[in-house]
């Protein structure tokens, strides 16, 4: 029957072919272009990695300089969206502000209605500039501070981190965090991209496919998650009362926060790479209370459900080490995630297909109106 073949949640469904991401649940592996993540995480900088998503090979010296120059040329926030952030109330999640910041930079983009191949790669690089600048002066303003405009002789992690704070922290920092938007930058089809490439396969434009993707990336199941798991840490307070806390969230049919995935039953790929960035900044910031709180927690979750921390684990406490608001860290997954999903919405246009699945209905059969129906 059309019944048997529901899957719900799509759970398992191949939709289609893709070159820019190779996720391995078997062997716990992830694959961008071909590469191993970690391998590129331990080698390559955020602007390689960007690259490589959008143009399949890593840049050249003299492609990777001419990338880092248009980027650099790109960062400062224009006049129109600081104006249209500061309209936004405090109250807003800075998904939202992210969210319409995007929308706006479409707005006003000439060329917005323009899908060949070299407009969508230029309206990536804007994205991909512009970001940092978004995210770093909506968490300022939420401090009562002021704009910190782009320098172009920092590197794309160190001009973020210096964007938001006033200066470039110590290598150790930077480090991390470029290892954290290596790690984010592209991860198949899940809920966001899968997204990008619905709305994208309408012919509907690129901007309008990535405020698409903020949506579905802003809720707890996918994005959400490493900003829920810093509240959870917060909830919890000190490793001691890590046991009993877990107990009473299963008892009470939570969710744990950081823990499972569609995709990896035995492991998140990404895991060991970002836990060793935490490593790094608990050292740094000379934090073992947050490690063993971590750590107690994610020994109890394994021990009990044996589910397994995804990449939001170590991801959310170490932007909360790093000075990050907790309500900025799903923004920064989006500074990331701009790679992949414009490289999916240009692969999809490659080949485009409408989007369209079909549904079974299960409601009334069908009826008709009667002298006594309230119409
Ligand atoms: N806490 C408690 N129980 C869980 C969790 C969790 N985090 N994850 C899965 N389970 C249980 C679930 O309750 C179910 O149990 P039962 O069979 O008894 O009903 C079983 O494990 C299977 O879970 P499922 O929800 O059917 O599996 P799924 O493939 O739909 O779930 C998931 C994937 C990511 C939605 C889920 O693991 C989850 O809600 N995790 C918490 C949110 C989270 O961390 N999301 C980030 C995902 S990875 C990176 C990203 O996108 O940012």
């Amino acid at each position: 029957s059309e019944t048997s073949e529901i899957r719900k949640g799509l759970t398992g469904v191949v939709v289609d072919y893709t070159a820019i991401s190779r996720v391995n649940p078997e062997t716990n592996s992830l694959l961008y272009r071909g590469y191993p993540v970690p391998e590129l995480a331990a080698h390559c900088s955020f602007e390689q990695v960007a690259y490589l998503l959008w143009h399949g090979e890593l840049p050249t010296a003299s492609e990777l300089s001419d990338f880092q120059a248009a980027e650099r040329a790109r960062r400062a926030l224009a006049p129109a969206v600081k104006a249209v952030i500061d309209l936004i109330p405090l109250t807003a999640h800075p998904m939202d502000v992210v969210r319409t910041a995007v929308s706006l930079i479409g707005a006003s983009d000439p060329d917005a209605e323009n899908s060949s191949r070299a407009s969508n790669l230029d309206a990536s690089l804007n994205l991909l500039a512009q970001l940092p600048a978004i995210v770093a002066y909506d968490q300022r303003r939420r401090r009562g501070q002021d704009l910190i405009p782009p320098r172009d002789d920092l590197d794309y992690s160190e001009n973020f981190l210096y964007m938001a704070f006033g200066e470039v922290p110590a290598p150790a920092v930077v480090d991390a965090f470029r290892v954290s938007m290596v790690l984010y930058a592209e991860h198949s089809f899940n809920a966001s991209t899968f997204t990008a490439r619905v709305i994208t396969s309408t012919l509907s434009d690129l901007y309008s496919a990535v405020t698409g993707a903020i949506g579905a990336l802003k809720g707890p199941l996918h994005g959400g998650a490493n900003e829920a798991v810093m509240h959870i840490f917060e909830e919890i307070g000190e490793a001691e009362r890590a046991e009993e806390w877990l107990e009473t969230a299963l008892t009470e049919k939570r969710k744990i926060m950081g823990f499972g995935h569609r995709v990896y039953k035995s492991g998140d790929s990404r895991v060991p790479t970002m836990k060793a960035s935490l490593d790094t900044l608990i050292e740094h910031y000379d934090r073992h209370d947050l490690l063993a709180l971590y750590d107690t927690l994610e020994t109890a979750m394994t021990e009990r459900k044996r589910i397994l921390p995804n990449l939001d684990y170590p991801s959310g406490p170490a932007y909360h080490l790093m000075g990050f608001d907790t309500a900025a860290f799903t923004p920064l997954f989006v500074a990331s995630r701009i790679t992949g999903w414009t490289a999916h919405i240009m692969e999809q246009l490659e080949s485009n297909a409408l989007i369209r699945p079909l549904s079974a209905y299960n409601g009334e059969d069908e009826r008709h109106l009667t002298a006594s129906s309230p119409a």
